[in-house]
């Protein structure tokens, strides 16, 4: 694994940070990276695209059987933790805007936990590769979940694996 690059630490008129607490609650596993045409923040899109370029998921092959099944839905929701964002923001505006906002009031990648979460569209698998379209970090980021994205049937008739 690349050792992550420091966090931002600029701050604009009106944004407000707090000290963030002594430690953390709990530890997340990197299962992965994704690959993407983007090399900085500045060039990411604001939102992807699943009519966008193909990027690629590159699973650690320790958690191979995970995908098991996976091909079976064209969309998936992907997790990952935004490493260049700092934490510590509780009011913040979007990239200059001036708009003031809370930080929960807002999918920017600047939160306590900076965890993002896109739906992709599956083009491809190959075992521990997924070729995918829809992700808006930069190349790199580490990969920390996935899951089927079963939009309205959920919503509508609950998840058959809610109560595991
Ligand atoms: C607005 S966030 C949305 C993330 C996700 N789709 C969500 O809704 O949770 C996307 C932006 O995060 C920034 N970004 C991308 N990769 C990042 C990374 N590894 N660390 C910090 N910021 C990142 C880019 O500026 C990108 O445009």
């Amino acid at each position: 694994m690349t050792k992550p690059a420091p966090a931002d630490d600029s701050i604009r008129p009106g944004e407000v940070a707090v000290p963030l607490p002594d430690g953390t609650d709990a530890g997340v596993y990197f299962i992965g990276r994704i690959h993407t045409p983007w090399a900085t923040r500045r060039a990411c899109p604001r939102r992807g695209d699943l009519n966008g370029p193909i990027c690629t998921i590159e699973v650690d092959p320790r958690w191979s059987e995970a995908l098991t099944g996976i091909e079976a839905y064209p969309r998936i929701q992907v997790l990952y933790w935004m490493h260049e964002a700092r934490r510590d923001l509780v009011i913040q505006t979007l990239r200059g805007s001036g708009v003031l906002s809370g930080t929960f009031a807002l999918r920017s990648p600047v939160r306590p936990n900076p965890i993002a979460s896109s739906v992709v569209a599956l083009a491809e698998r190959s075992e521990t590769t997924l070729k995918v379209r829809g992700p808006d970090c930069m190349d790199g980021t580490a990969l920390i979940d996935l899951k089927p994205d079963r939009g309205a049937v959920d919503i509508e008739h609950g998840s058959d694996h809610e109560g595991l």
